[in-house]
């Protein structure tokens, strides 16, 4: 694979190939002693030379992945996929390997800087059960039947009110599609675009639950840095010539993990490159509302005239992660195969969420939560900068979202800081797993919305002083 000027490389093609058989491998699609493909037909099924398939096949026969029977081909390894997995070792490869985000999570932690989620105590919850009672009188058989696929009619249509006078979407409640959370549209997407070593260009650094789900789907994946300015548009540009991506994923308001927002110009100029090169744009914005002064942008969406954005507006982060509410945007036909592919995940979210969700949302008390939480957001932020100040930690001060992108200073290695930080208690998100080529090792995110404010300082102070231990 040729390398575009001043992009990072990603993976090589033939080590694609290895994940793509690999991933397959993983999956089950082939069991111990299965025959894999010949190199003739996966290198058609896959679009690449025979070569590259060979060198992958060679490769995985090299660590005993696969076996070679003469004259017959390539087969399945008794325990290939088991060992590959446990020969890493290293504390970090174990958590690079699958859902690594999840695993972080699991680990208890008192000062908690991991998770991307907001203080339940900010959250709406003693409201939300007042809701609870009125749906119920309101819809006695709420839980008597099936929901519709495509989302609750009156919840999609108030929220395509919503999308049309507060971000100027065109969109009709035909064009929404509710799923369970963000996650689960991407989830969806990616079944449905994505066929094996389909291209997708992705941000670096990235959610990296989205680039688990692509690796998944057998996507290549080539990352798109992304800046305090955004993103390099002559860049951007020169890989959708060079690689015709199937899509961009992107999360270009206060950006996880970064905290960036790609400014306003660039969202036009990206929809135009989108439609020339149609390329799907993938508008993951969660973090919209977060915002602590100014209203960010006008999603991508807003530009997009001849369907080439899916535009994804999950309500998990500053409403009720629980409730697992999240509305997809887009047009016909891409509309059709999502409804085709939730029918198949899990038949519609269930209604009971929706409506407690649609009760709450109507509400003036949504207002009230959304000022009262930015000025709580806001204060949790600047407690956490003015510790990493005093230390003399870097970072970009964003103007919303949950997260700071943190640079160590000196030579310090997030892996390390990471595994005497959990000694301590102390849970953060090393920028490794978040980075499409595994680098950004001196990188962590910090996520300032989770820990109260005693424990976020107390916490910041810990941190910065065990890092002067390293
Ligand atoms: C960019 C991004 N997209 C999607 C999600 C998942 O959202 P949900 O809880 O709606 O599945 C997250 C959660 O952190 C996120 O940061």
């Amino acid at each position: 694979m040729k390398n575009v000027k001043g992009v990072p490389q990603s993976r090589p093609l033939f080590r694609q190939v290895y994940d793509n058989i690999l991933n397959r491998m993983e999956r089950g699609e082939w069991r111990t002693d299965d025959k894999l493909p010949s190199i003739r037909m996966l290198a058609e099924e896959l679009k690449v030379h025979r070569l590259t398939v060979f060198k992958a096949y060679r490769l995985l026969s090299e660590e005993g992945k696969v076996y070679v029977r003469d004259k017959s081909g390539y087969y399945v390894s008794a325990d290939g996929v088991l060992s590959s997995e446990l020969e890493e070792g290293s504390f970090v490869s174990s958590y690079t390997i699958s859902n690594s985000l999840s695993d972080i999570h699991r680990i208890q932690a008192k000062y908690q800087f991991s998770q991307a989620l907001i203080d339940p105590n900010l959250l709406p919850n003693i409201y939300l059960s007042d809701y609870v009672k009125k749906v119920f009188d309101l819809y006695p058989k709420v839980m008597g039947t099936y929901a519709s696929i495509q989302g609750d009619d009156e919840l999609r249509e108030s929220l395509s009110q919503h999308f049309r006078e507060h971000h100027r979407l065109q969109l009709s409640s035909e064009e929404l599609l509710i799923t369970s959370g963000a996650q689960q549209a991407i989830n969806l997407i990616a079944q449905m675009m994505l066929r094996p070593m389909d291209t997708v260009l992705i941000e670096r650094p990235t959610y990296s639950v989205a680039m688990d789900i692509f690796r998944r789907q057998g996507a290549r994946l080539i990352p798109v840095l992304i800046t305090p300015e955004g993103y390099d548009l002559v860049e951007v540009e020169a890989l959708m010539r060079e690689h015709k991506p199937r899509m961009f994923y992107m999360n270009p308001t206060h950006h996880n993990p970064t905290g960036y927002t790609v400014p306003a110009w660039q969202r036009k100029l990206l929809v135009e490159l989108a439609e020339r090169y149609h390329c799907l744009l993938v508008e993951d914005d969660p973090f919209r509302d977060m915002y602590f002064e100014e209203e960010p942008p006008l999603p991508l969406f807003a530009y997009d005239t001849e369907g080439w954005v899916i535009y994804i507006s999950s309500f998990s982060k500053y409403i009720a992660p629980g409730l697992r509410i999240c509305a997809v945007a887009c047009r016909y036909p891409f509309m059709e195969q999502l409804i085709k592919a939730k029918s198949l995940a899990d038949n519609g979210t269930p209604q009971l969420n929706q409506k407690i969700f649609l009760h709450y949302y109507t509400s003036p008390r949504l207002q009230r939560h959304l000022d009262k939480l930015r000025i709580a957001l806001q204060v949790h932020k600047e407690i956490m900068e003015e510790e990493l100040a005093l230390a003399g930690w870097e970072w970009t001060a964003p103007k919303g979202g949950l997260n700071l992108w943190v640079k160590l200073p000196g030579d310090i290695s997030a892996d390390l800081l990471f595994r005497k930080s959990i000694e301590q208690s102390i849970s953060f998100v090393p920028g490794e797993i978040c980075d499409p080529l595994g680098e950004l090792k001196s990188w962590i995110r910090l996520s300032f919305s989770f820990a109260n404010e005693i424990d976020l300082r107390e916490g910041m102070q810990r941190l910065t002083a065990l890092s002067r231990t390293l």
